[in-house]
C-alpha cells in the first residue's frame, strides 16, 4: 500500500512537469489543454491535503498549528491566482500573469511543504496510518474525480486550524 506521503511527492513531481509544459506550448489549444488538467489537478491536490493530511498534522505534529495555517493560506493563494485566470482568454498578458502567480505560490509552497510539514508528519505518523491515509487518499481522488462535488473554496487559515486542532 502507498504511503500517503509517496503519493503526495508524486502530485508535486506532476505540477513541476505541468508548468515546464506550458512553457512548450505553442498555441492555445495546448495551452488550453495543459492549463486546464494542471489547475484541476491543483485545486483538488489542495482539497484532498485539507481533508486527510492536515487534520492530523494539526494535532499532531511538532509546529502543526502553525504549518497547517501557512499551508491553508498558500493553498488559498493558488486557488485566487487560478480562479483568475480563468477569467482571462487563453494565452492573453493577464492569463499568463495569473499561471505566473499560480506558479510561483506553488514553488514556493511545495519547498515549505517537503521541507517542513511532510518531515513533521512523518515523525508523528505510524507507517500503519500513512497507509491509511494513503487508502484515504487514493479513494478521495476516485469519488472527486474531475473535481465532482469539491467547491474549491478558500479557508479561513485560523478557523480551519480551530476546527481541527
Ligand atoms: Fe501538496
Ligand atoms: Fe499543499
Amino acid at each position: 500500500m502507498d504511503d500517503i506521503t509517496a503519493l503526495i511527492l508524486d502530485d508535486h513531481a506532476a505540477f513541476r512537469r505541468g508548468f515546464a509544459r506550458l512553457d512548450d506550448a505553442r498555441d492555445e489549444q495546448e495551452m488550453l489543454a495543459i492549463w486546464d488538467a494542471l489547475a484541476l489537478h491543483l485545486d483538488i491536490h489542495a482539497e484532498a491535503e485539507e481533508a486527510i493530511l492536515y487534520p492530523h498534522l494539526v494535532k499532531h505534529g511538532d509546529d502543526g498549528e502553525d504549518e497547517t495555517a501557512d499551508a491553508i493560506g498558500d493553498h488559498n493563494k493558488i486557488r485566487d491566482a487560478i480562479a483568475e485566470a480563468k477569467l482571462h482568454p487563453v494565452g492573453s498578458d493577464q492569463w499568463w500573469e495569473a499561471v505566473g502567480t499560480a506558479r510561483r505560490e506553488n514553488s514556493e509552497h511545495l519547498a515549505e511543504e517537503e521541507d517542513e510539514a511532510l518531515p513533521d508528519f512523518r515523525r508523528h505518523a505510524s507507517t500503519e496510518l500513512r497507509a491509511e491515509l494513503g487508502q484515504r487518499w487514493l479513494t478521495f481522488y476516485g469519488e472527486h474525480k474531475n473535481g465532482r462535488n469539491l467547491p474549491f473554496r478558500d479557508k479561513d487559515p485560523q478557523q480551519y486550524v480551530a476546527d481541527h486542532r
